[in-house]
């Protein structure tokens, strides 16, 4: 699976995303070790408490189908209405998300509109708690 095919997949996945409140639309695509990409954008609520990244709705859509093993994810974000202009570094929540379910190999493909930037799960979280914690 070519990055750039990935980067596509989150550009397209963050058309629709629902962002009233912040203005800032996200989308991201998950590719599973099977080879199906999984596809979110962020979604918002009045009481902006509900509000889910595009990344955990990507991975809790591929979960809920059985889903587990993955290799990479894409995720593009900005301005809404506007073409991706920068980087877009996911949050926390969503790295401990990751974490639950990736191991340390797994690539996150950031994307600003011209330039791909490659990090892997164990860059933007080290030392992360997890399942094995619990054993
Ligand atoms: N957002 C994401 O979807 N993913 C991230 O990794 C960062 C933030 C969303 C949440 C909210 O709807 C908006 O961007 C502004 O924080």
């Amino acid at each position: 699976m070519e990055r750039n095919k990935l980067i596509e997949a989150a550009l397209a996945a963050r058309e629709a995303s629902y962002s009233p409140y912040s203005g800032f639309a996200v989308g991201a695509a998950l590719l599973a070790k099977d080879g199906r990409i999984f596809t979110g954008a962020n979604i918002e609520s009045a009481s902006y408490t509900p509000t889910i990244c595009a990344e955990r709705v990507a991975f809790f859509t591929a979960v809920h189908q059985g889903v587990k093993d993955f290799s990479a994810i894409s995720v593009v974000g900005g301005k809404a209405g506007e073409p991706v202009a920068s980087y877009c570094a996911p949050c926390g929540v969503c790295r401990q998300v990751m974490a639950e379910f990736c191991t340390g190999d797994f690539e996150i493909v950031l994307y600003d509109g011209k330039t791909p930037k490659a990090y892997t799960l164990n860059d933007l979280l080290p030392e992360r708690f997890g399942k094995e914690d619990l054993s």
